[in-house]
């Protein structure tokens, strides 16, 4: 089976559920996005997926990618393969990066994870950090962190995420923390690098606006469960759960209401940057 594929995936904290049997198929070079409101499971589940949950979690079911049991694999095999494989951007970049260590230094580091263990060569570094829209990129690499703007950092996030073009991207809220502009423009660079590295992307968001902006397919997630799932512009031109109608009802999508004529919604921001 190429892509993720994840079945019946619970997870509780002493004893209590919080994801109660979450099953999916990401196909390469899908986009999923997962919305549901705060508290419903969606953090926990993608770190489920990545290994990062520790020690008080216990997790049950199953995660493949490309065929190879994710949950079964030791924690030093699991850190191999994030940053080879599976790709990670977080809402709040500080938290991924280490503050000691200039940041052309840390893609460096990723890149030699899929190279074997040889160091990353500088020049592909410079080039990714380039790419992501890093102004000056050869200073850029050579700042620590907390030299940079919080916009700035999510983009160095962006580069470390996609160096190894990985088979599955998994972003939590990457424009969470971001004002609007800046949001918009890392969108569009992300759904760009997503079509050039035809990763496929688990995208979390409470921002329906945003999951519209890079995804083709919607899960809804409430209390621990997906309660509504299918190609995106079908769930919000149908929306079935109560969940999902009142995030449509509210949601900052002008062409988007139940019942409206199927808009050309994801068209809107792709391919912009071209
Ligand atoms: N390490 C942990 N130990 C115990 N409970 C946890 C832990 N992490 C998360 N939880 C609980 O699991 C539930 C789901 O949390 P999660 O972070 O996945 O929510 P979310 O959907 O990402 O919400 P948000 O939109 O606010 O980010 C919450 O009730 C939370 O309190
Ligand atoms: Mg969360």
């Amino acid at each position: 089976m190429k892509g993720l594929k994840v079945d019946n995936l619970q997870v509780s904290f002493r004893g209590r559920r919080v994801v109660k049997g979450i099953s999916c198929e990401i196909p390469p070079g899908a986009r999923v996005g997962l919305i549901g409101e705060s508290g419903s499971g969606k953090s926990v589940t993608a770190l489920a997926l990545m290994g990062l949950l520790g020690e008080g979690a216990k997790i049950s079911g199953s995660v493949s990618l490309e065929g190879q049991e994710l949950l079964s694999l030791t924690d030093r095999q699991m850190a191999r393969l994030r940053g080879a494989k599976i790709g990670m951007i977080f809402q709040e970049p500080m938290t991924a990066l280490d503050p000691t260590m200039r940041v052309g230094k840390q893609v460096a580091e990723v890149l030699a994870l899929h190279q074997g263990g040889r160091r990353g060569k500088r020049q592909e570094v410079i080039k990714m950090l380039e790419r992501v829209g890093l102004p000056a990129p050869e200073q850029s690499a050579s700042a620590f962190p907390h030299q940079l703007s919080g916009g700035q950092r999510q983009r160095v996030m962006m580069a470390m995420a996609l160096i190894n073009a990985p088979q599955l991207l998994i972003c939590d809220e990457p424009t969470t923390a971001l004002d609007v502009t800046v949001q918009a423009k890392v969108l569009r660079l992300l759904d760009k690098e997503l079509t050039e590295t035809a990763s496929a992307c688990l995208f979390i968001s409470h921002d329906l606006a945003v999951v519209n902006q890079i995804c083709d397919y919607l899960l809804v997630m409430y209390q621990g469960q997906i309660v509504e799932r299918g190609p995106l512009r079908q769930v919000l031109a149908q929306p079935k759960h109560p969940y999902t109608r009142g995030l449509l009802a509210t949601a900052d999508i002008a062409a988007v209401k139940p019942g409206a004529r199927l808009p050309v919604l994801s068209d809107f921001f792709r391919g912009s940057d071209e």
